[in-house]
């Protein structure tokens, strides 16, 4: 399965960024097996999608509504025709902060496909899910209840971000990992049967060109959704290189 490394500017950059996309867009191209994207801030996507190449630009959010009295939201043609290819659905900072529910989740998603763009869809479980033995049912839920049923696994990818890991520097051990994503690929044959083998399942939270190799060289991880680390070339350069080991 070709690897799809993201990231995930979330409220990050400005025009004078356009020349740190360039420089990822640039390297990008020398990872060819490799898929490389960009969810960046709305006000970003159609100056970098003008000039992005290979790299897939993308959102962190769309609306599940064509149109209508949604001030400040943006709908999937609205990105579409700005440039975008890819959208974040399903992000804990935005299941925190904005309130959106499983069902609200799998509506973005549906609006999203239904567009022609890549969904990433996030879930993930709080440090006291965790701690408390209920990570892989907390996320079996999240997929069941938000994920498409009939959702193309060329055109969806699954993120595992757990809360406790996202900008923590905390990342989650290789065996939590690799049991999670077991977890997940197992919940997606029961979800979708035969396809379930064919979706991709990033892992985010606290990714670095360190510990990217390691996490990337794991059974059932497929890509990686990075934050912070993927605000420089620098930083996420050798992250995509890590992806086409
Ligand atoms: P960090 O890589 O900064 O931990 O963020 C992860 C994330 O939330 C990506 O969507």
């Amino acid at each position: 399965m070709r690897k799809l490394i993201v990231g995930n500017w979330k409220m990050n950059g400005s025009l004078a960024s356009l020349a740190e996309i360039d420089a990822i867009a640039q390297a990008g191209q020398d990872y060819p097996k490799v898929d490389v994207g960009l969810a960046l801030p709305a006000t970003l996507i159609a100056p970098a999608a003008a000039h992005a190449g290979g790299l897939i630009i993308g959102a962190q959010d769309v609306h599940a509504r064509p149109s209508g009295a949604f001030t400040g939201s943006l709908s999937a043609a609205m990105l579409c025709e700005a440039g975008a290819r890819l959208t974040i659905v399903g992000h804990s900072e935005r299941r925190a902060m904005q309130g959106e529910t499983d069902a609200d989740v799998q509506a973005k998603a549906m609006a999203g496909l239904a567009a022609g763009l890549h969904v990433i869809l996030c879930v993930g479980e709080t440090l006291a899910e965790r701690e408390a033995g209920h990570a892989e049912s907390v996320v079996a839920s999240q997929l069941e209840l938000s994920l498409p049923g009939d959702a193309d696994p060329a055109k969806l990818a699954i993120a595992y971000e757990p809360i406790w890991a996202i900008g923590t520097g905390k990342v989650a051990s290789v065996a939590d990992v690799a049991a999670m994503h077991a977890a997940i690929r197992a919940k997606l044959a029961e979800l979708t049967g035969p396809r379930a083998a064919q979706f991709r399942l990033l892992y985010g939270g606290s990714v670095t060109a360190d510990n990217a190799p390691g996490l990337l060289a794991t059974a059932d991880v497929d890509g990686a959704l990075v934050g912070g680390a993927s605000l420089t070339a620098a930083n996420f350069v050798p992250i995509i290189a890590a992806a086409a080991l």
